[in-house]
């Protein structure tokens, strides 16, 4: 069904500079004639939006880990049918903000690794074709982290020591998987970084 198009995720901890460089990195390949969307998650679809909500507004304890891995992959699961899925079958380039990886290193501790990735394979069954890993370190990245918008700071009170973890968790996964995961240097000026993203893109789409 998505024969044509390249699915493309982004992953990282937080203030990463994500948002920023699926931005310009959408841009770039505009500018080259491509088609492309952006999207994020959780969310990227109205219903998973509202599953969304569930997810980031409220008190840290409001889902046990079990529940808070079933709302993430049924949110993944609308995301894919009604955005992901229809814009890879028209041949466009889908840029997502936060995908599975994400799953696997905030909610996939110890035994709950298994449950993420045995869900995934049978509700999505579906790897990005390509993950940039926006990779810093976290004191640096809680520098430059602004301010949420109002309400969605469930996830907030993740302190540095869970950051540090989240890391060493991503590039893992990066070791792990070598060919789909390419972990890029998010320090340092954001033009460059962008550079460094475009590059690896590029290569990928065989240009
Ligand atoms: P997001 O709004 O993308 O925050 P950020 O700008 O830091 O990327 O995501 C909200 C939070 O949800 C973020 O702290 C990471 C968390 N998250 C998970 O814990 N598991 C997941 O599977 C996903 C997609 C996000």
């Amino acid at each position: 069904m998505d024969a044509d198009g390249l699915f493309i995720t982004i992953e990282g901890i937080d203030g990463s500079g994500k948002s920023t460089q699926i931005a310009r990195l959408a841009e770039a390949l505009c500018a080259q004639g491509r088609t492309v969307i952006t999207t994020r998650e959780p969310g990227g679809s109205p219903g998973a939006e509202e599953i969304r909500r569930l997810l980031v507004e409220g008190p840290p304890e409001r889902w046990s880990a079990e529940t808070e891995i079933l709302l993430f992959t049924a949110a993944r699961r609308d995301h894919m049918e009604r955005t992901i899925a229809p814009a890879l079958a028209r041949g466009d380039i889908v840029l997502c903000d936060r995908f599975i990886d994400s799953t696997r290193a905030y909610q996939g501790h110890g035994p709950l690794r298994t449950m993420v990735d045995t869900l995934h394979e049978l509700a999505i069954g579906r790897e990005p074709d390509l993950t940039l890993l926006l990779d810093i370190d976290p004191e640096n990245a809680f520098e430059r982290a602004g301010q949420r918008a109002g309400g969605e700071d469930r996830f907030e009170q993740h302190g540095l020591s869970f950051q540090r973890t989240l890391r060493a968790t991503f590039k893992d996964l990066a070791k792990a998987h070598p060919e789909r995961i390419k972990i890029i240097d998010a320090a340092g000026d954001p033009s460059e970084v962008a550079a460094r993203l475009l590059n690896v893109v590029t290569e990928k789409l065989g240009v």
